[in-house]
């Protein structure tokens, strides 16, 4: 009776350890599958990404060697003075990015061209139209509030509008 009730402990408490054994071993290949995917790629749990993610926003530079890095700072990251589509002169496209958002649609009062309203405006000429188009006139933000816009592409804009 005695010895009976050993072996079946012993049996029960085999089973159990086979049952964590094979857990365990399960757990720790999950494991590795879960961390090597993460790391692999430029996943959102990457090392690229998260090196990208923790940069420094910016630097404090002192002295000597400060002076210089900024230097090389300006010369390397110097802003391209950016131009409006790359300085086209394609009236019909720059009226339709820029002017025909307000001028397509008469918002805030904008003459539409066509009409008119914009055909009355003619009558100022058409350097006055322009210095109206380049310095703003009322709710005619400047230059239709495209700074990067030259004179000369906010010209063939009010050229095209006014034909
Ligand atoms: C945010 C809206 C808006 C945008 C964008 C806009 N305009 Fe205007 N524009 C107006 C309004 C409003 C007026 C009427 C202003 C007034 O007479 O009080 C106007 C008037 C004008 C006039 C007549 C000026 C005058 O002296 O009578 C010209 C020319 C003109 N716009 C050209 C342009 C050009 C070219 C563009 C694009 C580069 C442009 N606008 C973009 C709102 C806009």
């Amino acid at each position: 009776m005695e010895e009976q009730t050993d072996s079946t402990f012993i049996k029960n408490i085999s089973i159990v350890i086979a049952i964590l054994v094979v857990f365990t071993i399960a757990i720790i290949f999950l494991a590795r599958d879960i961390g090597f995917k993460e790391d692999a790629g430029d996943g959102p749990g990457s090392v690229a990404v998260t090196e990208e993610r923790i940069k420094p926003v910016g630097g404090v530079y002192t002295g000597e060697d400060g002076a210089a890095a900024i230097q090389q700072a300006a010369t390397q990251e110097a802003p391209v003075q950016a131009v409006a589509f790359d300085g086209s002169l394609d009236a019909e496209m720059i009226y339709t990015s820029v002017c025909s958002v307000c001028h397509g649609t008469g918002a805030a009062g904008a003459p539409m061209p066509g009409t008119e309203a914009m055909s009355d405006r003619a009558a100022k000429g058409m350097d006055v139209l322009v210095q109206s188009a380049l310095n703003g006139l009322n709710a005619m933000p400047a230059r239709g509030g495209r700074a990067d816009l030259t004179d000369e592409q906010v010209q063939v804009a009010v050229e095209y509008m006014m034909q």
